[in-house]
């Protein structure tokens, strides 16, 4: 169990607050357990009609927590919750809402490609650096990002890390609206308000009808053997130890 998800449970709205601001609330396995649990116990909990994810302090979440990539790629820590989250995102037919502030990095945006509904503070930035960090998409963003905003747009995206205003975010069908970031909670809680007095049977299926999750899952399972391939690889390693140096990695040695 960890503090760094707050989760409350109030008139048919499941709130999940990623809480670890000291680390731009960097998702670590135990975050994201909590998480999968949470989702996965949403599915059957009659009394949750629509979920909304949030992120504390200045920023949504800078991604997955880099140490903890590390770890794994030394053979010290286990990846199996994150894939657990992306696919409880993946089979959930609740409606999921996300309200967004400040950076959301890696995971942070491929998880809103999952979202039903998202509103971003007009300074909230989308990036998903992972060849940056010599590693491949995950959370089926290799599939779902270029479907959404077209494959130029989303190569940058993914290949160069270029980051995503909200205003662009919004053009780009990545999300709904932008509010200015005092108002987010207040924007976040009139959607989902509506959203808990709708027909939940009705809302249910139509979300079923709009997305296949046995084609996003089984894409993600394609992702995270080539993810796992990757950081192990001398380029993730360099790249994690830069991050923990806080220098630019140097990936001029490795082809
Ligand atoms: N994993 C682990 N720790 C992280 C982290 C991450 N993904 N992102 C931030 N942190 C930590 C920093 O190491 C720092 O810790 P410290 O105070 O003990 O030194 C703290 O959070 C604050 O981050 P800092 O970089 O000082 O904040 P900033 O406002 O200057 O920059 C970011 C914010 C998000 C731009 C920057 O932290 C960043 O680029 N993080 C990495 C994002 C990333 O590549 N994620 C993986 C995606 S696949």
């Amino acid at each position: 169990m960890t503090d760094h998800i707050k989760t409350s449970k109030a008139e048919g709205v499941l709130t999940l607050m990623m809480d670890r601001p000291d680390k731009k609330n960097a998702l670590t396995d135990a975050m994201y357990k909590v998480l999968a649990d949470q989702l996965e116990a949403a599915q059957e909990d009659g009394e949750v009609r629509v979920i909304l994810i949030r992120g504390a302090g200045e920023a949504f979440t800078a991604g997955n927590d880099i140490g903890e990539f590390a770890a794994a790629a030394a053979g010290g820590g286990a990846l199996g919750n994150v894939v657990r989250f992306i696919k409880a995102l993946a089979n959930n037919d609740k409606p999921l809402v996300a309200a967004v502030q400040g950076r959301a990095v890696g995971v942070g945006t491929t998880m809103l490609l999952h979202c039903d509904h998202v509103i971003l503070a007009d300074d909230a930035q989308l990036s998903t650096p992972f060849v940056s960090l010599a590693l491949v998409p995950e959370a089926a963003s290799s599939l779902l990002l270029p479907a959404r905003i077209g494959h130029l747009r989303a190569f940058s995206m993914l290949a160069l890390g270029e980051p995503v205003s909200a205003g662009d975010a919004v053009a780009w069908g990545l999300a709904n609206a932008t509010v200015p970031a005092a108002q987010l909670g207040s924007a976040a809680a009139e959607i989902v308000q509506r959203l808990a007095r709708q027909p939940l049977g009705a809302l249910i299926a139509t979300k079923r009808l709009m997305r296949d999750a046995g084609t996003v899952t089984a894409h993600m399972d394609v992702e995270s053997a080539q993810f796992v391939a990757r950081l192990s690889s001398p380029e993730a390693r360099e790249a994690f130890m830069a991050f923990a140096q806080r220098r630019a990695p140097d990936y001029t040695p490795f082809r």
